[in-house]
């Protein structure tokens, strides 16, 4: 039978969780949706009155949750209660690569979605849709369906019965919203027909039904992991080529330009930038040369790994541009850093590339500083693991010789003696400064290192400073 969903329980209140419900809630006003989350802190913002503190940057999110939050969506950490009364549940935890024991550095850590699962076995009641919507090694529904087993077999007085679907998210964050509300396609993979078609009754009131494919379980846990690897595959190869850009006299935009017409290739993930970030390339990328491992299909494992390591390579080089063109040294010079988060649009950090390249940076001795829109310092020293400056003077007594150091700066106007500007996210903000008032600022000679392709090369070049572009051998004096 198929059973029409009323109420939903998403567990895990993240970048996944929060908007995905967000605009389920807003899309079926009838379906009662109760995002929980052990994080008192997120739960808190989520709810909070004024709508720009919700925990996550997203375009055109806070609108969509000021209609519907308290009306048909809740956020709370009543995790029991919420599992108790809903028909159908979605698994939205984090899954992150495992620091230690077996699989460590490769394999996802399971250990958020046992949880959960353990929790949907013991407070679920009658019967219940178990969704995995968090991103998955492949055959995890098996592990999810075993323990929920054990609970339907213990359910002496309650009857319990469950049926697992995979239905894997592709929203792409600072997009996230119209990637939801428009998505590519709905993958629903599963081998109940009826706890199937009650999911896509869902999605089929925004979805057209063309775009809501079938399979079974394991096509669809692997389908979510083969198209990440596929597009930071994409990435590390532009990247790799943007190397030989600069050395042969040849420019990556109009490289992937040409390359891209080719309805075969596509234009879609060609920009060669400072190296992928974001939560889940990497992690993903690494559960598939796990995978891999694991049926000992060692050259399958050896070649997804190497998109992985030509984006460590790729993200060290730019580093190293820099400290080469501002001679070999960067010791007591101020570099100003452009955008921290892994992508415009996001207040998100995980895996960016700014971490790395600002580490290497202070290590040669530099002291940045950095600017984010929407990025907070607290998150930045977290991830830099390095406390913020109250002033450079102050640094050169506490640290050592070399030792760089950074300082924050919500605004755009710091450039005070600085020898040079990395851009490392492509901003909108940093479309249009204007570099002749920048320059005056400046120290002579000062560089502006644009790592996104995002600054008019004339305008850089009339101020008077010098330009190098990510993969531009025309320009870039190497
Ligand atoms: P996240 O870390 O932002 O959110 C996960 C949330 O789950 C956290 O708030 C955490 O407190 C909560 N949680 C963990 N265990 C819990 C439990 N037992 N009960 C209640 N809450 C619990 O992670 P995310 O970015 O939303 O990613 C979630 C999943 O979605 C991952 O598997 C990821 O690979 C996948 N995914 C992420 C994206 C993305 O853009 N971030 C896109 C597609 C898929
Ligand atoms: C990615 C996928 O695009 C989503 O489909 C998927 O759901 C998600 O991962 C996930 O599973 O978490 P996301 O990481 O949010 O989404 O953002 P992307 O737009 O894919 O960008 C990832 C990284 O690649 C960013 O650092 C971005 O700057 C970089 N990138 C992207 C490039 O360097 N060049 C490009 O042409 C595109």
């Amino acid at each position: 039978m198929v059973i029409s969903i009323k109420k939903i329980c998403c567990i895990g209140a993240g970048y996944v969780g929060g908007p995905t419900m967000a605009v389920m809630s807003f899309k079926c006003p009838e379906v009662l949706i109760n995002v929980v989350d052990v994080n008192q802190e997120r739960i808190d913002a989520w709810n909070s009155e004024d709508l720009s503190k919700l925990p996550i940057y997203e375009p055109g999110l806070k609108e969509i949750v000021g209609k519907t939050r308290d009306k048909n969506l809740f956020f709370s950490t009543r995790i029991k209660e919420s599992i108790e009364n809903a028909d159908m549940i979605f698994i939205s935890v984090n899954t992150p690569t495992k620091k230690k024991g077996l699989g460590a550095g490769k394999a996802s850590d399971l250990k958020w979605v046992e949880t959960s699962a353990r929790e949907v076995a013991k407070f679920s009641k009658g019967h219940t849709i178990v969704v995995e919507k968090s991103t998955l090694p492949v055959r995890t529904a098996e592990v999810i369906q075993k323990i929920l087993k054990s609970a339907e077999k213990e359910s002496k007085k309650q009857i319990k019965s469950f049926s697992v679907l995979s239905n894997p998210e592709f929203l792409a964050e600072g997009t996230a919203i119209n990637d939801l509300l428009n998505p590519d396609r709905v993958l629903i993979g599963g081998d109940n027909k009826e706890a199937m078609s009650s999911l896509s009754q869902i999605y089929k009131k925004w979805v057209s039904e063309n775009k809501i494919l079938f399979t079974n379980i394991w096509s669809s846990e692997l389908a979510k992991l083969t198209s990440n690897a596929f597009l930071a595959q994409r990435i590390s190869s532009i990247n790799s080529i943007s190397s030989i850009c600069e050395v042969t006299g040849a420019d990556i935009r109009e490289v992937s330009r040409s390359i891209g017409k080719d309805t075969r290739i596509g234009s879609k993930f060609l920009d060669s930038g400072p190296g992928f970030g974001g939560s889940c390339f990497k992690k993903d990328i690494l559960n598939l040369v796990y995978l891999a491992e694991y049926f000992g299909l060692k050259d399958v494992a050896k070649f997804w790994e190497s998109v992985v390591e030509m984006n460590n390579w790729h993200q060290k080089r730019i580093a190293e541009k820099v400290v080469q063109k501002l001679f070999g040294t960067l010791a007591n010079k101020k570099i100003i850093i452009l955008g921290f988060s892994f992508k415009a649009n996001t207040n998100d950090t995980r895996e960016s590339a700014a971490i790395n390249i600002c580490k290497d940076l202070i290590n040669e001795g530099a002291n940045l500083i950095i600017h984010d829109p929407k990025v907070s310092p607290t998150q930045i020293e977290n991830d830099l693991r390095i406390k913020q400056s109250n002033s450079f003077e102050l640094n050169e007594i506490t640290y050592k010789k070399d030792q760089g150091n950074w300082q924050f700066s919500r605004n755009l106007d710091k450039f005070d003696n600085a020898h040079a500007v990395l851009i490392l996210t492509e901003w909108e903000d940093f479309k249009n400064i204007n570099w002749i008032d920048a320059a005056r600022k400046m120290v002579s000679p000062a560089w502006v290192f644009d790592s996104r392709s995002i600054v008019n090369p004339i305008k850089v070049k009339e101020a008077g400073l010098n330009l190098w572009r990510l993969g531009d051998g025309i320009q870039n004096d190497n």
